[in-house]
């Protein structure tokens, strides 16, 4: 009896665990910006990441005439990173983070306080805050889909950095955010001048707590290679 007594209590633990760790890595879709940045804490899991290099080793070799596909993201708070993750297992992609030199903190982040970080960042069309690792082989790449949230209606100006830092000609870039509302339009006029050269397909807007699925569907539709569907 004690025996069948201690496995329920072990199930039991468990099962609480594994609630709690799902409680704290998901983020809620419908958070206005102001209820989303009032709390202040950035998740551990963006803190902790890793920074920096692609991994390939995460990536399957492509098939002939498949694509090489890196997926490229900021995410300051969590939200862009699950969308490149699911990225990142739907398209069998090399994932690189694009991490701060300088870390944002809550301060950097509250965008209410006009001198706060983020804000000084981009109302300066000259910021290009500095990336602390490089990724790794970024010639070998035919697709990088490129991740960031919405700042301001616009791409955080470490996106700016990314771009003007790598050889974009002939490659094709897929734009995604994550945003409170705004839409990804307005971010990509900017984007698109700093890599004139790239081949770049339209931009799609996430909520933050979109699913692996929705992210397969909208990948399905797109045309990563140019003329990809030609003579088919
Ligand atoms: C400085 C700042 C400005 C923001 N501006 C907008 C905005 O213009 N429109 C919007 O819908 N959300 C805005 N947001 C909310 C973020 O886009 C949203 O929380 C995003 O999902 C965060 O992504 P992340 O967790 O990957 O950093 C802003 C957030 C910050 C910190």
């Amino acid at each position: 009896m004690r025996r069948i007594l201690a496995l329920l209590a072990a199930l039991a633990l468990a099962c609480g665990l594994t609630a709690c760790g799902r409680t704290a890595t998901q983020s809620d879709p419908s958070q206005s910006i102001q209820e989303e940045q009032s709390g202040g804490e950035i998740p551990s899991s963006t803190q902790s990441a890793p920074p920096g290099a692609a991994t390939p080793d995460e990536s399957e070799p492509p098939a002939d005439g498949e694509p090489k596909v890196l997926v490229a993201y900021f995410s300051a708070t969590g939200s862009t990173e699950g969308i490149a993750r699911h990225l990142q297992t739907v398209l069998a992609a090399g994932l690189y983070q694009i991490v701060p030199e300088d870390p944002y903190t809550s301060d950097d982040l509250n965008y209410s306080n006009d001198d706060c970080r983020a804000n000084q960042e981009q109302n300066d069309p000259d910021a290009r805050p500095a990336i602390s690792e490089d990724a790794e082989n970024m010639e070998d790449y035919d697709v990088v889909f490129l991740g960031y949230p919405i700042w301001w209606g616009q791409a955080p100006k470490i996106i700016y950095t990314f771009l003007e830092r790598y050889d974009f000609d002939g490659v094709t870039i897929v734009p995604f955010c994550t945003s409170g509302s705004s839409g990804i339009g307005g971010s990509l006029e900017d984007l698109q001048a700093l890599a004139p050269n790239a081949r770049w397909l339209d931009g799609q807007r996430f909520s933050g707590g979109a699913s692996e699925s929705d992210v397969a569907s909208w990948v399905e539709g797109l045309e990563l290679l140019p003329g990809a569907d030609e003579g088919t």
